[in-house]
């Protein structure tokens, strides 16, 4: 720990909440339905969608707003801090 601050290379994205970085290093369970690059494989496709889109959709299926049994099960194990880092990781990717 300690040296984990991020690129964030000259312009280009709007202030990212998340951590990308930090995200990538939780995203080990997501890739078995997401795929490595977020490309889906069992479940959609999360490359290349917006942060805050992606941070929408984890904490409806936390609260049970959008209904999916695997996912909601998975985002309860996950902290707002979390989710927030996963979406940012997911929407840096193409
Ligand atoms: C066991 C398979 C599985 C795993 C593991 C999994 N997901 Fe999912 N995920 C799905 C499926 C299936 C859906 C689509 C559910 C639906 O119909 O709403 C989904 C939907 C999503 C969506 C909404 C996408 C959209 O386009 O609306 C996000 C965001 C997401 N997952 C993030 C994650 C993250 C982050 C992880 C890792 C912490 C993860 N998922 C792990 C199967 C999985």
């Amino acid at each position: 720990m300690g040296r984990g601050s991020l690129f964030c290379g000259g312009g280009g994205h709007a202030q990212t909440a998340g951590d990308a970085a930090a995200g990538r290093s939780k995203s080990g369970e997501c890739t078995e339905c997401h795929g490595a690059k977020g490309e889906g494989t069992e479940g959609p496709k999360l490359a290349g969608k917006s942060e805050a889109e992606l941070l929408q959709a984890m904490r409806d299926y936390k609260s049970g707003k959008r209904e999916d049994a695997t996912m909601k099960a998975l985002m309860s194990k996950l902290s707002d801090r979390e989710m927030a880092n996963l979406a940012a990781y997911y929407a840096s990717l193409k």
